[in-house]
């Protein structure tokens, strides 16, 4: 008990490169489970996900953005983290928690994943969220945090180690 949830966090990397082989569905089902279950502000629940498992539309969603979409060109799941704005005022917290708990779980299930971020980003058209709201039918209330983009792992990476830590950046009772 403890060493697994630590082994978890220190094993986990951003994964870009991802296999020709589909997610299985029960896969697709606990990361699911995971982004649901993380915690809200006053427990609102605004948190929403869109679970898209089409190549053809995966690569679409790397056109909402200009740079840094490496992950979405192998990935074979692409889970869409968006929030509803006039639920949360702190939906961008939100968000970012449920996406962190789905990467700590695809960590878990040995799957690699990556947050691309959409919020404040741009396409050479419009902003990120904007294109990613018109390519998936997304009511304008909802803000688009970011893409997790998952699958079986293609490249390896090397966990992180206790010589990682920067411990200058931790402080005790005072900065
Ligand atoms: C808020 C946030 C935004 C990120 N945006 C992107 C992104 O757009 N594209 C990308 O490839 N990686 C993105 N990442 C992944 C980071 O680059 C990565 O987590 C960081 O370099 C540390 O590497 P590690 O995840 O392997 O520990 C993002 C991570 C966070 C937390």
């Amino acid at each position: 008990m403890g060493f697994d949830m630590s082994n978890i966090i220190m094993k986990r990397r951003s994964i870009r490169i991802f296999k020709d082989e589909r997610l299985a569905k029960e896969e697709i089902r606990e990361l699911v489970k995971a982004g649901l279950l993380a915690p809200t502000s006053r427990n609102n629940r605004g948190v929403e996900l869109i679970v898209v498992d089409e190549r053809d539309i995966i690569l679409k969603l790397k056109d909402c953005r200009n740079m840094g979409t490496k992950g979405l060109e192998t990935a074979t799941c692409a889970i869409v983290v968006i929030a509803d704005r006039e639920k949360s005022d702190v939906w961008v917290e939100d968000g970012a928690i449920a996406a962190s708990y789905i990467q700590l779980r695809a960590e878990d299930l040995g799957l690699g994943s990556v947050w691309i971020q959409m919020r404040n980003r741009v396409s050479d058209n419009d902003s990120s969220e904007n294109e990613v709201r018109r390519l998936l039918n997304i009511p304008e209330k909802y803000g688009v945090l970011c893409i997790i983009a998952l699958g079986y792992k293609k490249e390896n990476k090397a966990a992180y180690t206790e010589n990682d830590l920067e411990e200058s950046r931790v402080h005790f009772n005072k900065y």
